[in-house]
């Protein structure tokens, strides 16, 4: 009898585990076959060519589109890739290549840090997946493009050619945004595929200069910091897309435990580890941060002892927006991030990445069928301070919500996020 109590109690336990992955084996195919649908309604408004970028969505309801030379071109391809994989839809890669291969001509394009975004999001899946030559060469001639923009001095990256102050209207010539971290990746790969450690130098140098200028004692953020290129020395830090030069930009803060959580990745040097972990603490132990946590669009948005520059919009936003796109980018690294820590903070960092998930893909998110320009989230926020793209959806926060669906999906079914064995902490 005692037997027969202890496996019936032993039996219950594994079906129950094994029923609660399946539930959620079962809500990230739902939210797969969801995001299919909308792209296939979304397919039908457009064909690949140099203007048909989906970004966002019109004040009438209709799709927005750009050119290849905005920062969010690689998305849309990128998103065509992973769905591509997931459903195995040979009609899918084959307009997954057609999005990615009108992105070519921006492989010499050394005026944007951006090049990272937009061509390791879209060539860099299709090299990941197709293992086609001819992109690792294409990415190899990108990550050269980028590298041009690494100053010795400053041991940084330059992000955009110029930034005009809130506060004044000065101008700025080397600025670097938090963001940058995200194009380091190109970097990296760059290096591995080719033997040179040029790339993965400047990779390691920015990540380091940035840690010790961008991020705070708090591991809050500034969004951008001014260098000076005669000393190389950081002249202040401002905002141009947060709320205040001292407040932290949300999704620069996603941007952030992303990068940090990538370098780790890339060169296992525990600094980084520590400062991926630092990031996401502040983000998810946030007292502003709301109890779905998705975040308002700037930690400290209309708080006493912020204040915005004269010129920015922000004073003109009284409302707390959400920014889906910061919780969708924040998933995704904390999946990632869940499997280089210890079992307490692993555990942190994969509960809340599984609650934001399901969060986005709850109906307060997750538009309805046929609905928000086919794009799959709403509530993103591109930058109050320029009055644009304010609570609307936006092709990053869908790309990076169907990548977070692609490594939970990984991790459920036991794999690797990532396999390469060149990852230096693979080969711990
Ligand atoms: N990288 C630009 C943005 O996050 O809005």
């Amino acid at each position: 009898m005692k037997y027969f109590i202890i496996i019936s109690l032993f039996s219950f336990f594994i079906s129950s585990v094994s029923n609660a992955q399946s539930t959620e084996e079962k809500f990230v195919k739902n939210c797969f076959d969801f995001a299919l649908i909308q792209n296939n309604m979304m397919m039908k408004e457009i064909v690949p060519s140099d203007n048909a970028f989906p970004r966002t969505m019109k004040k009438d309801g209709s799709l927005y589109c750009t050119d290849i030379y905005e920062w969010t071109s690689g998305f849309y391809p990128g998103i065509l890739w992973y769905l591509s994989e997931y459903s195995g839809d040979a009609s899918l890669q084959d307009s997954a290549l057609k999005w990615t291969e009108k992105l070519e001509p921006l492989k010499t394009n050394t005026s944007t840090h951006d090049i990272g975004f937009m061509m390791y999001c879209s060539y860099g899946n299709a090299y990941r997946i197709t293992k086609n030559e001819k992109f690792k060469q294409l990415l190899v001639q990108s990550a050269d493009a980028l590298a041009t923009r690494f100053n010795p001095k400053t041991g940084v990256i330059k992000s955009w050619d110029g930034f005009t102050s809130w506060h004044d209207g000065k101008k700025y010539y080397f600025p670097v945004i938090i963001d940058n971290m995200m194009n380091l990746e190109l970097l990296f790969f760059a290096s591995k595929v080719t033997g040179n450690p040029v790339y993965k130098n400047i990779a390691i140098a920015h990540a380091t200069t940035t840690m010790k200028n961008h991020i705070r004692k708090d591991y809050s953020s500034f969004h951008v910091i001014l260098y000076d290129t005669v000393s190389g020395k950081p002249i202040k830090g401002e905002t141009a897309q947060g709320y205040a030069d001292n407040s932290t930009w949300s999704r620069g803060e996603s941007w952030g435990i992303y990068g940090f959580t990538m370098v780790y990745r890339e060169t296992g040097d525990a600094q980084f580890l520590k400062t991926a972990c630092g990031m996401a603490d502040y983000f998810l132990n946030n007292k502003m941060l709301p109890s779905d946590k998705i975040p308002y669009w700037d930690f400290n948005a209309n708080m006493v002892g912020y204040v915005p520059g004269n010129k920015s919009n922000a004073w003109n936003v009284p409302v707390d927006y959400r920014d889906a796109s910061a919780a969708a980018i924040t998933a995704s690294a904390l999946f990632e991030l869940s499997t280089y820590c210890d079992k307490e903070k692993s555990k942190k960092y994969l509960d809340a990445a599984k609650e934001i998930l399901h969060a986005l893909s709850s109906p307060v998110y997750r538009a309805k069928e046929g609905t928000n320009a086919d794009f799959i989230l709403m509530h993103s926020t591109g930058s109050i301070p320029h009055n644009s793209e304010i609570d609307v959806p936006l092709v990053y926060a869908d790309y990076y919500y169907i990548e977070a669906l692609h490594r939970y999906q990984l991790l459920l079914s036991g794999k690797k996020l990532f396999d390469d064995s060149q990852h230096p902490i693979n080969k711990k």
